[in-house]
């Protein structure tokens, strides 16, 4: 057994789900407490003192003052996206076409696919990020580079190759029988092994055929305990495009639901301009939305209607979108949700963005039974916070009369620089910008 490790802090743990119920019942915050990592889990949960007289041969890392969380899990991305992050001045149309495809083209040279994983994984650890779902490119090994230095690092990541048979650069498409005998030679591949797991990944509707889109259906068919992960209704001139290449479509959902890609394990990232029937459609299925909003703010896509979705009872969780999205960081992502959710007309408690960014998108994920509460059981990814972790933010945190103001004032006004520490499986991986 390895040594066991106490971490020492203040806790934030789930009761509930605070779009359900009162936020403050929901989620709750545990002073001076602590819990004990054994064997890559977390055992034990309680008070400092109690546990640190239970275990006087543990390793004990005190973090007085610091928001002990689960780790942030960023529930949609593109890991080739890195290196053009931050692109300037178009919409998602052209903004694809501009920087989006020659960057991934750069994917075709395994080299330089398995540098990106690498540098990708060290700038979200040090974002406090310990989970993502990932869109590869179209090449094998684009998933094979992130799954590969995922598992070396022991970090649970779901991923899946990007499936595209039209309107992309010819390098960057496929055909509807190579997409589906690559992701599934990927999938029975990786799926399962150590805390990786495959997800079938074709990009959009508009860059897939029918015929693809049917081998895509067919493969999730056949392998029910995958996630299906895709793009819906993000952009208004997408839907428009949308509607030419599928005109007996009903809607954009539709797109998607006529070739078996619509289901429970069904996640859809941005979901912004939805009509009624799709949002009855995705409830009665138990299909997860993803919202990108650092990235509907940057590509100027829309105003995702959080408090709608969760009032019909769908799971969202709550992304990145790296690199249509700004930022890596999640705390800078909770705190675009925030302001969105603000020009919708409603107000977000900094319980139910944290609740968001970890829980929320475990659930979308279905990976809640493994990461995103610090329970009991659950796998030790934690990150530490430090809720004084600048001037500006240490003053207002000096002036604070809660520690919900606390919380708050960090998740509208820090970043990676908040990031106290990291452990990915029960090992502390201290990124570089802790030490
Ligand atoms: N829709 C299809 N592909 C993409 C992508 O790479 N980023 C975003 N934001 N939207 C997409
Ligand atoms: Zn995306």
């Amino acid at each position: 057994m390895s040594k066991q490790q106490i971490l020492s802090g203040d806790l934030l743990i789930f009761e509930g789900d605070p779009f359900m119920d009162e936020s403050e019942q929901c989620v709750k915050i545990l002073s001076d407490s602590a819990l004990v990592i054994e064997g890559g889990l977390i055992t034990e949960i309680g008070a400092r003192d109690t546990l640190l007289a239970a275990h006087p041969s543990a390793d004990h890392h005190a973090h007085k003052g610091k928001l002990i969380c689960p780790g942030f899990i960023d529930a949609h991305v593109h890991y080739p996206q890195t290196a053009m992050i931050a692109s300037w001045g178009k919409r998602l149309i052209d903004w694809l076409n501009t920087y989006t495809f020659p960057e991934e083209m750069r994917f075709e040279d395994p080299e330089y696919a398995r540098k990106i994983s690498a540098s990708y994984l060290d700038l979200t650890t040090a974002h406090g990020t310990t989970t993502m779902a990932s869109f590869c490119t179209i090449h094998t090994a684009s998933v094979e580079a992130l799954f590969s230095e995922a598992h070396s690092r022991g970090q649970r990541v779901v991923a899946g190759k990007t499936c595209m048979d039209r309107n992309a650069p010819e390098r960057l498409q496929d055909t509807a029988q190579s997409a589906y005998d690559d992701s599934k030679a990927l999938l029975e591949t990786w799926h399962g092994v150590g805390r990786l797991s495959y997800a079938i990944t074709p990009r959009f509707s508009p860059t897939s055929t029918p015929e693809q889109l049917e081998a895509m259906g067919a493969l999730w068919a056949e392998n029910p305990e995958c996630l299906m992960q895709t793009h819906l209704s993000e952009q208004m001139d997408e839907i428009v495009w949308m509607r030419d290449l599928f005109p007996d479509a009903r809607d954009y959902l539709d797109t998607y639901e006529r070739f078996g890609l619509l289901g429970a394990r069904g996640v859809y990232g941005h979901a912004i301009h939805l009509e009624p029937r799709e949002i009855d459609q995705l409830q009665e299925h138990g299909a997860a939305l993803v919202h990108c909003p650092t990235s509907n703010a940057f590509i100027g896509s829309g105003l995702f209607q959080m408090a709608a979705l969760k009032a019909r009872n769908i799971s969202v969780g709550l992304a990145t979108d790296t690199g249509g999205g700004s930022s890596f960081s999640m705390l800078r992502t909770m705190a675009a949700a925030y302001e969105i959710a603000q020009l919708s007309g409603s107000v977000l408690h900094a319980g139910q963005l944290l609740w968001l960014a970890t829980q929320g998108s475990a659930q979308a994920l279905h990976l809640s039974d493994k990461i995103g509460a610090l329970d009991v059981g659950m796998e030790a990814d934690i990150v530490v916070v430090d809720l004084a972790s600048t001037p500006a933010i240490a003053q207002r945190y000096e002036n604070a009369a809660h520690v919900w103001d606390r919380i708050f004032s960090t998740i509208m006004m820090g970043d990676d620089r908040a990031i106290a520490d990291v452990w990915i499986g029960g090992a502390r991986v201290t990124p570089t910008s802790c030490t």
